[in-house]
């Protein structure tokens, strides 16, 4: 459905996005994830056409960016980081306005607006002034923007910045709400967030892609080992030795006063034989858990040192 092609932007002399390659297909939600000046932005507004690209290309439902914008246009819904939206307008006459600037032909702009309320929650405030909404509510009138006249691809730049918990919970039910009947490609810095819409991730940093993969596939990848931490009432020198005779073990680390990493090999599970010795062994188990490469941790790790990676 996206098909993008040794991409680059370069803003003057500054190389902006350098040679991205991906794909999206129909009916998936990717999350472009990446740290501040990553290139996300850039990419999403190439795709949008509303930036040209400086090389390579990209295919939006067959359509070429650079032959075809028009057409892209018709297909693709954006909701910029800033919300394009009017605040002295009504929500019900803003979005009639996007209806029509989309080319929603007269007679069915009413029922255009309507159905964007309706999927955005908005019914009860269709007559209230824009800037007097939260702004949570102002975001659900950008989604209704996007969404008027009804394309089939969503991009959207960094949906929750701003907002408060609640209401970043709030959109993020309405994005997984809006993906069972859209292909949908969103921007965030923020982790959870993506690993919690998101079914593939484009992990983006300095203009590059760093990594590609599904959630599982990227924890999966730079997990090499089982990492358990085990966290006990009554340490002594005999918990460290006796963990690292344990067999299967491949290393103990102390963390603290208290706590150990014992490491395995992937797929073994671990833990009952640790919880067995820590009984029989009377150390009282304060904490027994997972201590394996997070999401926060891989992350990090593409983002900071993925020259390591790549070897
Ligand atoms: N209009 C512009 N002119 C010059 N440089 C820009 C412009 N827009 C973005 N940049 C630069 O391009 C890089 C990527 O920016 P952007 O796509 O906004 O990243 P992100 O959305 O991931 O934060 C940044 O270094 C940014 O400073
Ligand atoms: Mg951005």
């Amino acid at each position: 459905m996206i098909e993008v092609e040794n991409l680059s932007k370069f803003y003057g002399p500054r190389l902006a996005v350098n040679n991205l390659n991906f794909t999206v297909s129909q009916g998936e939600v990717v999350g472009f994830l990446g740290p501040n000046g990553a290139g996300k932005t850039t990419t999403m507004n190439i795709l949008c056409c509303i930036l040209p690209a400086s090389r390579g290309t990209a295919r939006i439902c067959g359509f070429d960016i650079f032959e075809q914008s028009m057409e892209i246009r018709k297909t693709i819904g954006y909701l910029p980081e800033n919300p394009p939206v009017y605040l002295d307008m009504t929500v019900d006459d803003y979005l009639q306005f996007a209806a029509a600037v989309r080319g929603v032909a007269g007679k069915k702009i009413a029922a255009a607006a309507d159905r964007a309320l309706e999927k955005c929650g908005l019914k009860d405030v269709r007559r209230r002034l824009i800037g007097k909404l939260s702004k949570g509510y102002q975001q659900r009138v950008g989604l209704a923007q996007a969404l008027i006249h009804d394309p089939k691809i969503l991009i959207l730049d960094e949906p929750t910045t701003g907002l408060d918990p609640l209401q970043i919970m709030e959109i993020r039910k309405l994005i997984q709400d809006l993906a069972s009947s859209h292909t949908i490609i969103l921007s965030s810095h923020i982790l959870p967030e993506v690993s919690q819409i998101c079914q593939r991730v484009v992990i983006i940093n300095e203009g590059e892609i760093a990594a590609i993969d599904s959630l599982e596939g990227l924890t999966a990848s730079l997990r090499k080992t089982e990492r358990l931490r085990l966290r006990v009432r009554s340490a002594n020198d005999d918990v460290l030795q006796s963990l690292k005779a344990l067999e299967g073990t491949l290393s103990v680390q102390q963390e603290d006063d208290s706590a150990f990493i014992v490491e395995s090999p992937l797929g073994s599970p671990f833990q009952d034989k640790v919880a067995r010795l820590a009984l029989d062994r009377e150390w009282g188990i304060v904490e027994l858990s997972s201590a394996s490469m997070t999401l926060e941790d891989i992350f990090l790790k593409l983002t900071t040192e993925e020259k390591e990676l790549a070897e």
